[in-house]
């Protein structure tokens, strides 16, 4: 059992009018997806997320790139939201306003029932065209995956008969900006602002707990590791999302 959790926090959420939580890969760790800073495991060893996760390894090998984001795919597709989906599902029905922004490209918490979920870094279930950017709709059921390989050819458009890229921002390009501006907005609006399992290391989205911090907004972090964020954040709350967030519920 990880730390007590502050009186005065449950005052807080008992009495926010519009509560932000932002998330990052550590909320959907307890469903089995890996996070980023951890080491890849079997097929993927010696592989580094941030060296696929590029639109030049793209360009230099894309069915080794295309072949690791429908592996992961096919994790996300077999993951289960775990508690800390569903309690954060579950606030929003109790709070006047919640707003979800993720950092993740699972769908984890749109399967446990969160509405209007606004996602930074794009979604793994919609690809698109690397060429002319229409979007691609997949087949239903769990992906292919090559035998024993990692290598898996991306589908062609149907339109321009380019390729598909995954649905995901990679490193160097810019956030979708409708989320981008819808996620700032929010946090400049929020009288509560929760920050789930990231490692605040990749901007702009660790730069959205500084708009709340900045207006005195009460912060909130749930994580089981220090952060970049430890010193911005009024409440830090040492443990697993699976652990606390039910709690605070
Ligand atoms: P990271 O992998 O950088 O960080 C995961 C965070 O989750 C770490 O701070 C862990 O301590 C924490 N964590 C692990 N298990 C947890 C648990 N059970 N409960 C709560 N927290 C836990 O993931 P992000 O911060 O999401 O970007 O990474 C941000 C972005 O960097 C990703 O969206 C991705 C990545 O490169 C792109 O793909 C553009």
């Amino acid at each position: 059992m990880s730390e007590s959790i502050p009186a005065e926090l449950f005052v807080l959420l008992r009495t926010a009018r519009h509560v932000v939580v932002l998330t990052g890969a550590g909320v959907s760790a307890e469903s089995g997806i890996p996070t980023f800073r951890n080491k890849m495991m079997g097929l993927w060893e010696r592989y580094e997320a941030e060296e696929l996760a590029r639109a030049d390894a793209f360009r230099r090998d894309r069915a080794l790139v295309w072949g690791w984001y429908e592996w992961r795919r096919k994790l996300v597709m077999l993951a289960q939201p775990n508690p800390a989906h569903l309690a954060i599902a579950a606030l929003a029905e109790r709070t006047p306003r919640l707003t979800v922004i993720t950092q993740n490209v699972d769908d984890l918490h749109e399967r446990a029932g969160s509405r209007g979920v606004i996602h930074l870094h794009g979604e793994i279930q919609r690809p698109r065209c690397f060429a002319c950017n229409r979007p691609f709709a997949f087949g239903p059921g769990i992906p292919d995956e090559p035998e024993g390989g990692r290598r898996l050819e991306p589908p062609r458009c149907a339109h321009c008969n380019g390729y598909i890229r995954p649905g995901v921002v990679w490193f160097g390009e810019m956030l979708p900006q409708d989320a981008w501006k819808a996620a700032a907005k929010a946090c400049e609006a929020c009288d509560l602002m929760f920050v789930v399992g990231t490692s605040a290391l990749v901007h702009p989205a660790a730069s959205l707990p500084e708009i709340a911090a900045r207006r005195g907004v009460p912060t909130v972090q749930v994580n089981p590791n220090a952060t970049a964020l430890d010193d911005v954040m009024r409440f830090n709350l040492t443990g697993a999302a699976g652990e606390i967030m039910p709690r605070l519920l």
